[in-house]
């Protein structure tokens, strides 16, 4: 079967990077990758912290994270005064979940394709607070249309009182219409919260377009920030109701230093994450995005080539601008979690590979993903020894 040429590389990218030569990372997905620039500018501030500890925290710390919570914000198309810089999404979503003050007779919908640890937080505060959780179901094959439809129809006004939709999923690569399924609740006046986790970085700045109550971010994705750098945005209704999960010297400050103020803990992540979008700048915003989506496109062709499974099979709920793409393993393969894991384990140990597998819908699906540092032939060498290592059940 003919498949469509790979995009150009980006020459040289790959240096950027202290990635294992000896493995192809196909998984920027999860937890990311961090440029030596940025490891080399979070290392500095390191250093200044340890010359001085007392002098790091004391003089200008505060500002300096308002100042870099400003250049994040505008990054992303978000109202800087609303926003907080935070660790991660899964903390930004807890952030939000306990400052709702649900009670018994409330419920938070969900869906089939939300982010397991952020489907345990809404199940926890649940219990905690006497409400309901519902996850609602979305085919993989529906359109736009009909996955606002489905949303319309699952809302339950006066009862809902926060619906929790992934801008992109994890387990599905699905770039969800976020502005119109907001637009939906916004109707009947249930609040949503955006788990955005793979946005930053990923997709051009459309924060305050989305007109979400909450919205969260990672920066340490597909943003080339160093780990534990998320930014929650807050809509100004909410502002003054949000609580941190740790109260500490900035709650009297108010929304956002009482969130970002975390007690004694390295901020050196968040100062350092301007860097990681500068190197993306760099290298051209446009041009990463539409080579790391292309890549990831090349790869889920070759690779579903090779296990048979005809392009009308593949899904593509990311359309042209994700870099991520799934592909459906063999019926049988990885329909548990654990399973799931354990194969993407064999993968990473048998061909040198990290890639993402994932138990979804009752069957497993490998996710690929395209980054500056990934060639079109490492996604050949993963099509060409795949189907064997699969096979040995
Ligand atoms: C959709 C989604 N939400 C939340 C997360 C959690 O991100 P973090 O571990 O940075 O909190 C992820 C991580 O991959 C994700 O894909």
């Amino acid at each position: 079967m003919s498949v469509p040429p790979p995009p150009e590389p980006i020459t040289g990218a790959r240096l950027l990077f202290s990635l294992d030569p000896a493995v192809s990372h196909l998984n920027h997905g999860s937890f990311g990758a961090v440029p030596i620039v940025v490891q080399r500018a979070q290392q500095r501030l390191r250093d200044e912290m340890e010359a001085d500890p007392l002098r790091f925290f004391t003089r200008g710390l505060v500002d300096r994270i308002t100042h870099t919570r400003r250049h994040l914000a505008g990054f992303l198309g978000a109202d800087p005064d609303g926003a907080a810089l935070t660790t991660n999404a899964t903390t930004g979503v807890a952030v939000v979940l306990q400052s709702l003050g649900l009670r018994p007779g409330d419920e938070v919908l969900t869906t089939d394709h939300g982010y397991g640890a952020v489907e345990f937080s809404v199940r926890r505060e649940c219990r905690r607070t006497g409400a309901t959780h519902r996850v609602l179901r979305l085919p993989l094959a529906a359109t736009d249309e009909e996955v606002v439809q489905i949303v319309r129809a699952g809302l339950r006004p006066g009862r809902t009182r926060l619906l929790v939709i992934d801008q992109i999923t994890s387990a599905t690569a699905w770039l969800l219409p976020a502005a119109a399924i907001a637009g939906v609740a916004r109707e009947q006046g249930v609040s949503v919260l955006v788990d955005a986790a793979h946005a930053p970085g990923m997709l051009p700045a459309t924060v305050q377009s989305i007109g979400a109550d909450f919205w969260v971010g990672n920066l340490h994705k597909w943003g080339y920030a160093p780990r534990g750098t998320a930014l929650l945005v807050v809509a100004r209704p909410w502002r003054e109701r949000i609580e941190p999960l740790v109260v500490s010297w900035e709650q009297e400050a108010g929304f956002p230093g009482r969130v970002e103020w975390q007690a004694t803990a390295d901020y050196t992540a968040w100062l350092s994450a301007p860097v990681g979008l500068y190197t993306l700048r760099s290298l051209g915003l446009d041009r990463v995005r539409e080579h790391n989506a292309a890549l990831a496109a090349y790869g889920q062709r070759v690779v579903g080539d090779a296990l048979g499974v005809s392009p009308a099979d593949l899904p593509d709920p990311g359309g042209p601008t994700v870099a991520m793409r799934i592909i459906p393993l063999p019926a049988g393969l990885a329909t548990s979690i654990d399973a799931a894991r354990a194969l993407r384990e064999r993968i990473a140990e048998r061909l040198a590979t990290q890639v993402a597998v994932t138990a979804w819908d009752g069957r497993g699906w490998l996710r690929l993903c395209g980054q500056v540092y990934n060639s079109p032939d490492e996604y050949e060498r993963l099509a060409a020894r795949l189907p064997a290592l699969l096979a040995q059940r």
